[in-house]
């Protein structure tokens, strides 16, 4: 198993390029399941979760063309209605498939997805809501079955924002009959990506980006282009990176205007922070403060970029406060920065109180999930002396070329086969 060697203490500066969104991505290419044709996908990132679901997809029949950057899915072809456990446990999001499914062929058998590092991950509201829609769903020795003639649209209210039920519930609503409409749909700049894909294909939504979202069901979706949008959590794993090591670093290709709650929280830490139409651009010459962060649905602080920003508060001055509040379990990456040095306190599982200290130290580490990877990352570029960290196929769930990257902006940083 591969693993990352970093040895710290350079601060970043120069030039980097943001990938694809893999959570954009994701749904996108699920999205082909509705269209009886191409969709023809660009900027997709090099990643192991889209080769996932891309597996998926030719597993259920359809036929797909690589190309680097590019992906041509052809959904022409399906003919299986089932995600076999085998395929789905890679990759939770593999749920996304259901709700196309179900709409398109009016039949869905996909593997429950279990919980995974960060949480129980819950997929109840993607089921109430295909129920609410019509479907019956039953629940079989761990596959979810849903059947329904043809989808009638509904009201839908989700208890809690969900950015995959969201998704998996417009997809499904496009071939519905007649309107549905989502409240307290999730609003993340995915959604919106999303929309605007099936609008293009042909299906009728208004609303993506707000709480209620509306979608008339139409009678075929249609073969498109799609051109995934720019990764905020790939941009602010190096906005906190670059603060981080005391570095400057041009972020280009990204969309400044999607990470606004961490670009308003590195800028309380002291952190300058130009923004660009398409890049930003973050440099540190000062101490960093201690700022407390609480974790919310877009538009709020991203609990995707919680792992990084605590790594960053592992070295500022003074005490700060983590509130974790979309999963429960998402704090592992602290026991590892712990042993790097790191003082840090967990009370009743979603809170964690960090004092800062003069540095990290290299150490051996490894890697949780995804996201608590890249925390380590920035930890080890911190940090005195050398890391090495360990299970990093977690990181490249969702990260391309990751060592590469820091490598090209002067980390000492390389990959261990
Ligand atoms: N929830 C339920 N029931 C449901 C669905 C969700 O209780 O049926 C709860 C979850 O347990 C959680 C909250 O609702 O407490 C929000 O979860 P959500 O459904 O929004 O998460 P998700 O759709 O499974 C996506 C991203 C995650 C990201 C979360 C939150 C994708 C493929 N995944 O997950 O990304 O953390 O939204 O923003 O879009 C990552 O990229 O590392 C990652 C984990």
């Amino acid at each position: 198993m591969d693993k990352i060697k970093i040895v710290g203490g350079t601060p970043l500066s120069g030039e980097v390029t943001i990938s694809g969104a893999k959570n954009a991505a994701l749904p996108l290419i699920a999205s082909s399941i509705l269209v009886n044709g191409k969709l023809n996908f660009t900027n997709v990132p090099n990643l192991m979760d889209i080769n996932s679901i891309r597996l998926l997809l030719e597993d259920l029949g359809a036929s797909c063309k690589v190309s680097p950057g590019c992906l041509e899915v052809d959904g022409s072809s399906i003919h299986k209605i089932e995600a076999e456990y085998d395929l789905v446990r890679k990759m939770r999001a593999s749920i996304l498939v259901l709700g196309p499914l179900v709409a398109r062929f009016g039949h869905a058998k996909v593997s429950l997805p279990g919980g995974c590092a960060i949480g129980a991950r819950p997929v109840n509201m993607h089921l109430t809501g295909l129920e609410a829609l019509g479907a019956t769903i039953n629940l079989d020795h761990g596959y979810i079955e849903a059947k329904a003639d043809r989808l009638i649209g509904n009201e839908i209210y989700f208890d809690i924002p969900t950015v995959t039920g969201t998704e998996n519930l417009m997809m499904a609503a496009t071939l519905a009959k007649g309107t549905t409409v989502l409240r307290n749909a999730a609003r993340e700049p995915e959604i919106i990506a999303l929309a605007d894909a099936l609008i293009n294909m042909g299906a009728k939504i208004t609303g993506a980006g707000t709480t209620i979202i509306a979608i008339e069901g139409v009678q075929s979706l249609n073969s498109c282009e799609i051109d995934i949008i720019p990764d905020r959590i790939e941009t602010g794993t190096f906005m906190v990176a670059a603060a981080a090591t005391g570095g400057d670093v041009l972020i280009k290709g990204c969309m400044p205007d999607h990470i606004g709650g961490l670009i308003s929280k590195l800028k309380a830490t002291g952190a300058i922070v130009d923004t660009f139409e398409d890049s930003l651009r973050v440099k540190r010459k000062t101490p960093i403060k201690s700022v407390d962060i609480k974790t919310l649905p877009y538009p709020g602080f991203p609990t995707d970029m919680q792992a990084q920003f605590m790594t960053l508060m592992t070295i500022a001055d003074g005490s700060s406060i983590i509130h974790e509040s979309i999963f429960e379990n998402r704090f592992i990456h602290a026991n590892e920065l712990l042993r790097m040095g790191a003082d840090i306190s967990i009370s009743g599982g979603n809170i964690a109180s960090i004092r800062g200290v003069d540095k990290l130290q290299g150490a051996e580490i490894m890697a949780s999930d995804l996201r608590a990877s890249a925390s380590l990352v920035i930890a080890g570029l911190i940090a005195e002396g050398t890391t090495v960290i360990s299970r990093v196929y977690h990181m490249d769930r969702g990260y391309e070329a990751i060592e590469k990257k820091f490598s090209s902006l002067g980390a000492n940083i390389k990959r261990i086969k």
